[in-house]
């Protein structure tokens, strides 16, 4: 019978480590993109008898992943696979202060992560599997920053509301080619990650909106990242995944 195979960047921790012990459960393969590698990830794929790639490239120069991804797919038998996805999750959240205080390296690496490496890996993504036989997907996760404009926040504002619009075109894209891939720019919802840290640690000064994230997580409303990383597998595995190419998980 033939399998899925999923490629996900950031799977090291956070919602991404959660997003790939649950597709390595459902006996997904992964080819699984950041810095850092995630032993305890190769245990649970031998236990669960599937294969996985743990890729190290930082994606601030996204080049280098980009082209072993497009050799990789391109080496691989177009009806290997059911279905083949690529879920551009890795994120960086930069200093939180006004646009007026940022840095010029701060802002360069928070777009090279968050976006640029994004539309070079879905490139390589879309090109090399243009031909594959199984269902294709494209789940980029954005955020409601997005969607509505918040004071400093620019810079990840940005990212994720380029995010937004690319896919847009790609959905556009796709739709004119045989097999076109389903694509989604996705808002997954508050998940308690090292991102919300950030958040809670910068200094209130710099950051109107600093209390609101305090308050989410004193009073309960972030999601575990298991917890996110279920509600977004839940919408790509929707039948109607990618009839709005930007959505929000808590979308009906
Ligand atoms: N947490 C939230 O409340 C929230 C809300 C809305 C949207 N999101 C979005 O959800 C996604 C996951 O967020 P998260 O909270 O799970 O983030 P996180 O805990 O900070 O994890 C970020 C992941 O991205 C990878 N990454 C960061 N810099 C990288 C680089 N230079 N090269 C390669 N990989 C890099 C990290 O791996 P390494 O460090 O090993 O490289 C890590 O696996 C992000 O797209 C984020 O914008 C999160």
């Amino acid at each position: 019978m033939k399998t899925h195979l999923t490629i996900l960047t950031g799977a090291s921790r956070g919602m991404g480590l959660a997003m790939a012990e649950q597709l390595i459960a459902a006996g997904h393969h992964l080819i699984c993109i950041s810095r850092n590698t995630n032993t305890a990830l190769d245990t649970l794929a031998k236990q669960h008898g599937t294969s996985i790639g743990q890729w190290s490239f930082d994606l601030a120069d996204g080049t280098p992943a980009c082209e072993q991804l497009r050799a990789w797919l391109t080496s691989r038998d177009a009806n290997e696979f059911a279905s083949v996805t690529l879920i551009n999750n890795a994120a960086v959240l930069p200093n939180i202060s006004p646009l007026r205080e940022a840095s010029a390296s701060d802002i360069a690496l928070t777009l090279r992560v968050g976006l640029e490496s994004v539309l070079q890996l879905t490139a390589a993504f879309l090109g090399a599997t243009a031909a594959w036989s199984g269902e294709r997907k494209l789940l980029n996760i954005s955020s409601g920053n997005g969607r509505r404009a918040m004071a400093s926040q620019s810079i990840y504002s940005a990212v994720k509301a380029g995010m937004d619009h690319y896919t847009r075109c790609v959905a556009e894209e796709e739709k004119l080619v045989l097999n076109g891939a389903k694509v989604c720019s996705l808002a997954p919802g508050i998940i308690d990650t090292d991102m919300q840290t950030h958040i809670r640690s910068t200094d209130p000064t710099k950051f109107p909106s600093h209390q609101a994230f305090v308050e989410y997580k004193r009073d309960g409303h972030l999601l575990t990242p298991e917890a996110g990383a279920a509600r977004v597998l839940a919408y790509l595995a929707r039948a109607d995944f990618g009839v709005n190419p930007v959505a929000d998980v808590r979308d009906a």
